[in-house]
């Protein structure tokens, strides 16, 4: 096979930097072994997270030049909606600053006490922000995506029996919308397959169910299902997007990923009604309704970014070096959910650490020793991201314990990306002396981000 290379070439650098594991030990200590503590000066390589964290180009560059800085009626709005609507075919584009303000939107007008919204997974923050309103948030994945060992095309799929059952229990009344992330960043970056959003689409519509799609990595989905579902390989990938988002109502979107910018997002809402309330909370909480709550500038470099997205080219290399990762690390017997998916590699922490329990979070304990071999930072999603406890106290862990490596896009070369393998081939071979971890302090909602922990028995 011929080496797959980067369509681009590098006109800016960045210095990184470079620490001891004394310096390191130090520095995760003092971030209370949370990598949301840390400071970005003491990470050699970032995997905290591929949002935001975009190496933009030169023409959205150029594109910030060039913003229209008008408070109302923008030109870089226009631009910007254009785009979106060229891709997703919905009504109402409503801008946010990023995907959580378009949840907390839409969830304050529909959520609270009494209300279920399902999904395949949804993220920590969707999650969050149903919570908070008072209402209960459902995952409904297919079994095969619970199981990292197993390889299978599309894992990160709603499971509709689960779905429809739900719904029956439940009661449609009680369910105003419907979520499908895609990809199913919970279920590690795992795609949903066309099929699947059509089913999951004629599900909801026997009940008159809206769909709504967190949509923030739908670009890299397009792709999976070019490669691996019969029927679309001749399409184009905005051909694929534009099919996904038919069966849709509408979608938020956390433009920070496959808008390929740096801040960013939107609700989007074909129902006129439910779009005017959207946007009455929008001047409220986030800014006028031609810029959210982002500077026109920002608009112009996600219009640029929504058309490189979905360029092959990107997305062959984007998707090539996950798998390039994932693969150097299984062939070094290092546990991973399989397949790798779009935006990051999983290490499986279960079988990784097995000696350590899920409510003494063994991805964390995995992550602070990559993090003290290397300077690689990565997040925990698991127990400790979504652990909770029943009436009783007792520990109720979720179906995985992971550790995910998310990939910045078009920040990091080849040689890094052996840097991470090599780091975590050498934590795998120190696995027996990962210890377990204690909470020291925690919030009442999304913890994981403030959490302070320690190591069981310090
Ligand atoms: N939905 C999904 C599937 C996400 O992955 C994220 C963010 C959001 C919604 C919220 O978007 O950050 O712009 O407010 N995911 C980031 C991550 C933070 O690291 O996976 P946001």
């Amino acid at each position: 096979m011929k080496t797959l290379i980067e369509p681009f070439k590098i006109k800016t650098v960045e210095e990184i930097p470079i620490t001891t594991r004394e310096q390191r030990e130090k520095y995760l200590k003092d971030a209370f072994y949370n990598p949301f503590f840390l400071r970005s000066e003491h990470v050699t390589i970032d995997l905290l997270t591929d949002s935001g964290t975009t190496a933009m180009s030169s023409k959205q560059w150029a594109g910030l030049m060039d913003g229209d800085e008008a408070y109302a009626g923008s030109r870089s709005y226009y631009k910007f909606e254009n785009i979106v609507k060229e891709i997703t075919g919905f009504k109402n584009i409503i801008p946010t600053h990023q995907g959580r303000a378009a949840e907390k939107i839409l969830f304050t007008l529909v959520a609270k006490p009494g209300i279920t919204i399902p999904s395949n997974s949804h993220f920590d923050t969707t999650r969050g922000n149903i919570e908070y309103a008072g209402a209960d948030a459902v995952d409904n994945l297919v079994d095969v995506g619970m199981q990292p060992e197993i390889e299978a095309d599309f894992k990160g799929n709603m499971d509709v029996e689960k779905l429809r059952k739900l719904i029956l229990e439940r009661g449609p009344q009680n369910i105003p919308l419907c979520m499908l992330t895609v990809t199913n960043n919970t279920a590690g970056g795992q795609p949903v397959s066309m099929q699947n959003i059509r089913d999951t689409k004629s599900v909801l519509k026997e009940f008159g169910i809206p769909l709504i799609l967190d949509a923030c990595r739908f670009a890299e989905n397009a792709y999976f299902i070019k490669k691996r579902e019969p029927g679309y390989q001749n399409k184009t990938i905005k051909e694929i997007a534009q099919e996904m988002f038919s069966y849709a109502d509408g979608a938020t979107m956390s433009a920070k990923k496959d808008g390929l910018s740096n801040t960013g997002g939107f609700l989007a809402l074909n129902n006129d009604e439910l779009a005017e309330q959207a946007k009455v909370l929008l001047i409220i909480t986030e800014g006028f309704l031609t810029y959210g709550g982002m500077t026109r500038r920002d608009l112009e470099a996600l219009a640029q970014g929504f058309v490189e997205v979905l360029e092959e080219s990107y997305l062959e290399l984007r998707i090539g070096q996950i798998q390039y990762l994932g693969n150097k690390l299984l062939e070094a017997g290092v546990p991973i959910l399989q397949p790798t998916g779009g935006h990051a590699v999983y290490l499986d922490a279960k079988r990784f650490a097995p000696h350590i329990p899920p409510h003494q979070f063994p991805g964390q304990s995995v992550l602070c020793e990559l993090y003290l071999v290397s300077g690689v930072r990565s997040v925990e999603i698991g127990s400790l991201m979504f652990g909770k406890e029943d009436a009783a106290g007792n520990p109720l862990a979720p179906p995985m314990e992971l550790v995910r490596m998310a990939i910045p896009r078009r920040v990091y070369t080849q040689a890094h990306t052996d840097y991470v393998a090599e780091a975590c081939i050498e934590t795998y071979q120190n696995r027996s002396k990962l210890r377990g971890m204690k909470i020291v302090h925690e919030a009442k909602y999304l913890r994981h981000f403030t959490i302070k922990l320690d190591y069981v028995g310090n």
